[in-house]
């Protein structure tokens, strides 16, 4: 059996060290080592996306990463989107309202994508949206619910801050 190794990610705006085999995935290390279980793991072979995090602000596959590799650097999850006591995110808040979801078991990728990609492109086109959130699966919803979501999150950021990025309103606890 490989050895183990102590790695430190900063997680959510928190330090986390903790044992990681060399190869431990970094989502097994969130859920397991962390107890972050709001990242999920679906196909592990990084085709669904429901594991999707950000990693120094960038949306990545947890799957298709070791934990070793994520060692010294910042890392969001769905749990950084909206940290306890404060309100949902824009996002959230859209799946939430236009019922984006039904099992839920890819809602933390979608959340998560859509965050990241909101935040870049903060008027996106119907097009736009169902093609950067195409990485994505879902088996339930039909993905008409999900792309409303994606749009009502946009009216909500400016219905809360006008003129304010998704960044900018969710930096605080993000670690992004
Ligand atoms: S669980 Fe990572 S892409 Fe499916
Ligand atoms: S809501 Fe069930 S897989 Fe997407």
């Amino acid at each position: 059996m490989t050895a183990s190794r102590s790695i430190s990610i900063t997680i959510n705006g928190t330090r986390y060290q903790r044992e990681a085999e060399p190869r431990m995935t970094l989502g097994d290390f969130l859920r397991e080592r962390c107890g972050l279980t709001g990242t999920h793991l679906a196909c592990e072979h990084g085709v669904c996306g429901a594991c999707t995090v950000l990693l120094d602000g960038d949306a990545v596959r947890s799957c298709l990463m070791f934990a070793v590799q994520a060692d010294g650097a910042e890392v969001t999850t769905l749990e950084g989107l909206s940290p306890d006591g404060g309100p949902m995110s824009p996002v959230q808040q859209g799946f939430m309202e236009c019922h984006g979801l039904q099992c839920g078991f890819c809602t933390p990728g979608f959340v998560v994508s859509a965050h990241a990609f909101l935040r870049d492109r903060p008027d996106p086109t119907e097009s736009e949206i169902r093609e950067e959130l195409s990485g994505n699966l879902c088996r339930c919803t039909g993905y008409q619910g999900i792309v409303r979501a994606v749009q009502r999150a946009i009216e909500i950021q400016r219905e809360r801050e006008p003129g304010a990025t998704l960044e900018q309103n969710h930096t605080a606890g993000s670690g992004a």
